[in-house]
């Protein structure tokens, strides 16, 4: 198809839009503009293809409200916000953003896990406050890392990549997934398979959260998880808000049933739970793992990689990055 019309929801990085624009009529939406599935179903028709994010609720009904599309480009790897499966059926191909934000996360949940067991938070807000009245023996301290157990429920890339990274910081390192790594992968690892994620909580001294949300994750952090992990215990989560069931966490948190949280994710981003935000313990951040701008960029490439190869007729084999349902 000659000059597609391509709905980008909200700024990316400019070098992307331009990219795009050398192939198609690019509009690109403002900030928020399509996060409603009634706003979207206005526009659709009017469109080829999709360039959104994954707070755009791509939904059946949304998909069956535009005739004219082919593809939806999702600039995020999680692509929860999208019915797949209707996509498939109407024959949109559907496309998601891995490999590249990899590195990113894996370096950002790291620092999350730091600034968590180590109480950046707390310890920054103090100064700021002008509470800090010079070195304490006993001030904030944390827990420290070397020796102590990750367990990370999904190890996928980013898990294998956040792996890597607290090993070096002498962790050990547990896993539970859908299908256990190959031999190899496990032995470079130097992990261990946990056949369930109540055993992996019952051993962790930190659980971290990297799987995708589906119906079989949703809330797979409960209330029981939460008891089964150990009072000096820290969960960690970059996946999607609803993997952990946000109320059972903020009782957890307030009731010192576990140690700590480090939380880049919420269950109705981006309202944040009230007893989270007043929980003493928890290290919060605006669902920024992938906000590097190298990494953003190339999100915002392959993206565009993926709308450009679906209408010059790349077959669907040959663009890796195409998801079905
Ligand atoms: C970010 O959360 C992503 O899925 O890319």
């Amino acid at each position: 198809m000659k000059n597609p019309r391509i709905l980008i929801t909200e700024p990316i990085p400019q070098t992307v839009i331009s990219h795009l624009k050398e192939f198609g009529e690019v509009t690109v939406g403002e900030k928020g503009q399509y996060n409603s599935e009634e706003a979207l179903i206005d526009v659709l028709k009017n469109y080829d293809a999709l360039l959104c994010m994954l707070s755009t609720p791509v939904t059946k009904k949304v998909l069956r409200s535009a005739p004219n599309l082919k593809i939806v480009a999702n600039f995020a790897v999680g692509y929860n916000n999208i019915d797949v499966k209707t996509a498939t059926n109407l024959d949109i191909k559907v496309a998601n953003t891995p490999d590249v934000l990899t590195e990113a996360c894996g370096d950002f949940a790291m620092a999350l896990l730091m600034a968590t067991t180590r109480n950046f938070y707390q310890a920054e807000t103090y100064l700021r406050e002008g509470k800090f009245k010079g070195w304490e023996p006993l001030g904030f301290l944390g827990m420290e890392l070397r020796g102590k157990t990750l367990g990370i429920v999904g190890m996928g890339r980013i898990g294998q990549a956040f792996a890597h990274r607290a090993k070096a910081f002498g962790m050990n390192i547990s896993y539970h997934n859908r299908s256990r790594l190959p031999k190899q992968i496990e032995e470079e690892l130097d992990c261990s398979f946990i056949s369930t994620t109540e055993e992996l909580a019952r051993q962790s001294d930190v659980l971290s959260l990297n799987c995708p949300l589906t119906s079989e994750t949703h809330h797979l952090v409960d209330k029981d998880i939460l008891t089964t992990m150990p009072k000096h215990a820290i969960l960690i989560n970059i996946s999607r808000g609803p993997v952990v069931d946000e109320e059972a966490l903020a009782e957890a948190l307030h009731n010192k049933e576990i140690a700590g949280a480090g939380l880049d994710v919420f269950e109705r981003e981006p309202e944040v739970h009230p007893r989270l935000l007043s929980a003493p313990n928890c290290t919060m951040l605006p669902h920024i793992a992938s906000a590097t701008f190298e990494t953003r960029e190339a999100i915002g490439m392959l993206a565009a990689k993926a709308i450009i190869k679906v209408f010059n007729g790349v077959p669907d084999k040959e663009i890796s990055n195409l998801v079905t349902g």
